[in-house]
């Protein structure tokens, strides 16, 4: 198959991330993730005791689920954000323990408070907000929704 077919056969959004991996200036640094669009409809549920919520039986931890980090703060509560950073849409937004606890994207550097508001700015462009989502637990299922 050639280069077009192939691209092609993937779709106009598969072909375009191929292509055009390192839109928006990035540097000739080797950047972990992907360029990807922030998810939209978000809501879908946990079960806390399942394997996949492992990492959120520990303040700190968090998972990463349909391109959403949903993380078990330094208190206990449940908060979740898009995975998808708001600077270049890299998908490496991550919860660390920062600050009290914050969202962090290491591909620039774009640090963010838990309801989204961004602490940092990054290549003299308008920090733009991360898309938070909400979070409701009924026993052990956690529920993530927009
Ligand atoms: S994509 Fe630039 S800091 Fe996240």
């Amino acid at each position: 198959m050639e280069r077009k077919e192939f691209l092609k056969s993937l779709g106009a959004g598969a072909a375009f991330a191929l292509t055009f991996p390192c839109l928006h200036g990035c540097s000739s640094d080797e950047v972990d993730g992907n360029l990807v669009e922030e998810p939209i409809g978000v809501d879908f549920i946990i079960d806390l005791n399942s394997a996949e919520a492992a990492n959120l039986s520990e303040n700190g931890g968090f998972i990463l689920k349909n391109l959403v980090v949903v993380a078990r703060n330094l208190q206990g509560e449940y908060v979740a954000a898009s995975q998808v950073c708001s600077h270049q849409s890299y998908d490496q937004v991550r919860f660390v323990d920062q600050n009290g606890g914050i969202f962090y994207c290491d591909v620039h550097g774009s640090r963010f408070d838990q309801d989204g508001t961004p602490l940092n700015q990054v290549d003299n462009t308008a920090a733009k907000a991360l898309k938070v989502y909400n979070t409701e637990l009924d026993g052990t299922t956690l529920r993530v929704f927009e």
